[in-house]
């Protein structure tokens, strides 16, 4: 169980008051998160203490912010049981980790009349590249259906996946609705037809263990900031064999090992996959996020959120008449995000009347448009939780619900 009072201790933003004094409930994890003290602290270790280029000095401070640079690569690496510190590769976040995918893989892989499947939860940044790529290369984009429970439709699986198939790209966790996806029973689908696996982890990797070996995925993108890491730092990891064959995406500084006016030759892995100087203190800041979220174990922090998430859903069964509640009911097959709709009430203005009791939610089509167009409204509103989240902070959203539509004369007006 985690010790969640002393956790909130840890990060500053969770004591600000907002309005007339209201405490700040921070229920926008999804699009992200709060960032403890010790991360902070790094930051500033790093400015105050080391700032130096990486890779290409032979003096102390590079010395010093190299180590602490491949460092972070390790225990990210540890974190998402990847074989070997090479095979993750910094980006700014997970569409930069997709979109490396989609121009150095999908260029070199993909051919006209190839398939490329991507499930019907994804986020934009897991199916435009995709869609982009397919129309480039005259390739076929392949939709996943879901069920009335915003869950995969197994049984739609085994239809669409075909020896045709080049690439499964799926979304470990809907960003949209919360929908937890089998990703291991889908990579093995995908395999038997031998296609390539990618899983955008954005919102897994953050909120439970995840073993990259045991999903057997070529491809896993997640980002930095959702994990309680700094923003602009982004990881891709790609298994080795593949990693080893696929073209450098961007070309420039360090990712190179001699060059001509003719011609360049490529760096050793990882480094031949980052051109130019990187986030060095988003590295640093994201290691001591990973060392911050090992301390309290993923495994807690998923039974916190599993926990959250079972009171919460209950808690709404009092809305059943005016609100819909999207995503499986078994809070085991979903994440801590409960996305709601009233027919009557615009989810912005629910959004501004919650925010004026001090409550962050996000409101919108969660950059997942066409999957929240097909639960048959424009947008919803999304509250998401993570480990500093408490029962008594979901009373208040209940509380404020209530109140405001109450305020919507129940949405009749
Ligand atoms: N992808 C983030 C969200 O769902 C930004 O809010």
């Amino acid at each position: 169980m985690l010790d969640v009072r002393k956790i909130r201790e840890d990060f500053p933003v969770l004591s600000k008051k907002v309005y007339d004094g209201r405490p700040l409930i921070w229920l926008d994890s999804a699009a992200t998160s709060q960032k403890p003290r010790q991360v902070i602290q790094a930051l500033v270790d790093y400015y105050e203490g080391y700032n130096a280029n990486v890779h290409r000095g032979v003096h102390a401070l590079s010395m010093e912010s190299t180590e602490r640079y491949d460092e972070a690569r390790a225990k990210v690496a540890a974190f998402i049981n990847a074989d070997s510190p090479e095979t993750v590769l910094w980006t700014r976040n997970t569409t930069e980790s997709i979109n490396l995918v989609a121009n150095s893989w999908g260029e070199d892989n993909i051919k006209a009349g190839d398939d490329i499947v991507v499930t019907a939860l994804e986020h934009h940044s897991n199916l435009v590249p995709w869609q982009q790529l397919a129309r480039k290369k005259d390739a076929n984009l392949h939709i996943l259906p879901i069920t009335e429970e915003h869950t995969l439709d197994m049984d739609a699986v085994d239809n669409i996946l075909s020896p045709h198939t080049r690439l499964l790209a799926m979304a470990h966790e809907s960003n949209a609705v919360g929908t937890i996806v089998p990703v291991k029973e889908l990579a093995k689908k995908a395999r038997a037809v031998g296609a390539a696996v990618l899983v955008d982890g954005a919102q897994s990797v953050p909120h439970m263990p995840v073993d990259v070996q045991d999903m057997d995925c070529d491809f896993l993108a997640f980002s930095g900031h959702k994990m309680l890491g700094p923003t602009g730092i982004g990881g891709l990891y790609v298994k080795r064999e593949v990693l080893e064959r696929m073209s450098p995406f961007l070309t420039g500084g360090d990712m190179v090992l001699a060059v001509s006016y003719e011609d360049a030759s490529w760096n050793e892995l990882p480094m031949r996959f980052e051109a130019g100087t990187p986030n060095i203190s988003g590295v640093v800041g994201l290691g001591a996020a990973v060392d911050y979220l090992q301390n309290l174990g993923m495994e807690n922090i998923r039974e916190h959120e599993i926990q959250l998430t079972k009171y919460a859903l209950d808690s709404f069964k009092q809305f059943e008449e005016e609100l819909d509640v999207y995503g499986p009911k078994d809070p085991n097959k979903r994440g801590a995000i409960v996305s709601f709709h009233h027919p009557d009430v615009h989810p912005h203005d629910l959004g501004t009347l919650l925010d004026r009791r001090g409550i962050a939610i996000r409101t919108g089509h969660h950059c997942s448009m066409p999957m929240v167009r097909s639960l048959g409204v424009p947008a919803t509103a999304r509250a998401s939780m993570y480990l500093y989240n408490t029962e008594e902070e979901v009373d208040e959203l209940v509380d404020a619900l209530r109140e405001a539509l109450r305020y919507f004369g129940n949405g009749a007006g």
